[in-house]
């Protein structure tokens, strides 16, 4: 028995010393002093060994628990100690890494071929103007000659607010706009967010156009036409462009003009219906039934005018070869990241 204590003896000195946090310092209290600690299991032995040996074996049991008991005590301030530097060492900064590089946002791609074709604008001697998204029933439909009766309210399928409100469908409601204010000559594009209920590859439910409006003395379709094509040219570069006769209540005639699909090089794909086309703005001379709105400065017997609007987002598919409209719009970042700040 006199053995089995200095072993006990020699087995907590070295833990002991060992003990680098205040949790293994209470376990290894635990293990020689609980219960079931070594030095009370030893204790409760003395009843086995003879009777005259009991005092001195108990008497050194006793002075081994208070040993480790205060050896345990005296440890704890150490331990502490080792914790606390430990924790300090994890902690430390190292001021020579590299900071982490804010992250910069970008220019929404709408945005960068907004001011692109503003610019290309600005430079025929265009001025920008703008009108208001939620618009009047007037301005959008019945001064554009679009009576509430028309079959032509049904091209358009509308968001409305109101019997009179509605979200406008076009920027076209700008002409008249700007027409009831100034007098000729005019030449303004109006650029901004039209709504319409359209939803597929190459139809979302808000996207952009850019109006475009110029009357004054002479003012042909040749003109509209060369202006139509320059500004292709300088958007796409060399690119195959085409008119086609269209409609619109408000144009007499009307064209609408179509890019060749970069997609798929004109061979035919989803984007552009298969047909290799892919159309970008209407176009045409300003019915002269118009000017009565305009205001006695409008004389439709001396003036003339071109109008056209042109889908935003449509050039932005062309410029950059994206085949599905709706990417604009799903805010992945991964997507829209990609668009180099140009400016
Ligand atoms: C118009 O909106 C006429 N206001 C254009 C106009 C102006 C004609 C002035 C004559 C004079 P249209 O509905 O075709 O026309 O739309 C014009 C362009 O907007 C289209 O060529 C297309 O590029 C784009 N567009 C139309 N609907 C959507 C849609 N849901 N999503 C994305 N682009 C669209
Ligand atoms: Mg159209």
């Amino acid at each position: 028995m006199q053995e089995r204590l200095k072993e006990i003896e020699d087995r907590f000195k070295q833990e002991l010393s060992e003990v680098s946090s205040l949790k293994e310092l209470k376990d290894l209290k635990v293990r020689y002093l609980g219960k079931k600690g070594s030095i009370s299991q030893l204790a409760r032995q003395l009843g086995k060994i003879p009777p005259e040996d009991r005092p001195a074996m108990g008497e050194a049991i006793n002075r081994l628990k208070r040993l480790a008991e205060e050896e345990i005590k005296a440890s704890e301030s150490r331990v502490k100690e080792i914790e606390e530097r430990t924790a300090l060492e994890r902690e430390a900064l190292d001021i020579t890494l590299p900071g982490r590089p804010p992250s910069v946002g970008s220019l929404h791609p709408i945005t960068l071929v907004m001011e692109e074709i503003e610019k290309i604008f600005v430079s025929f001697g265009f001025q920008v103007a703008e009108g208001p998204e939620i618009e009047v029933d007037y301005y959008n439909f019945e001064a554009l000659n679009i009576p509430l009766d028309h079959p032509a309210r049904d091209m358009q399928d509308t968001f409305y607010i109101s019997e009179e409100l509605l979200l406008r469908t076009h920027t076209s409601p700008v002409q008249m706009r700007i027409m009831e204010k100034y007098t000729p000559p005019i030449r303004i594009i109006a650029p901004g967010k039209v709504y319409r209920c359209d939803a597929d590859v190459s139809h979302t439910p808000m996207f952009h156009q850019v109006e475009g409006l110029m009357v004054g003395d002479d003012v042909t379709f040749t003109q509209l036409k060369g202006l139509l094509e320059e500004f292709a040219r300088r958007i796409f570069g060399e690119t195959k462009v085409r008119f086609r006769p269209s409609f619109f209540p408000f144009t007499e005639p009307s064209a609408e003009m179509d890019i060749g699909c970069v997609i798929c090089k004109g061979k035919g794909c989803r984007v552009c219906g298969h047909s290799g086309w892919l159309e970008i703005l209407g176009c045409g001379m300003v019915d002269p039934a118009l000017y009565r709105y305009a205001g006695s400065a409008y004389d439709p017997e001396k003036i003339t005018g071109f109008a056209f609007g042109l889908g935003v987002e449509r050039i932005a598919m062309l410029k950059y070869g994206i085949n599905d409209i709706r990417l604009f719009y799903e805010n992945d970042l991964g997507f829209l990241g990609q668009f180099a700040y140009e400016r």
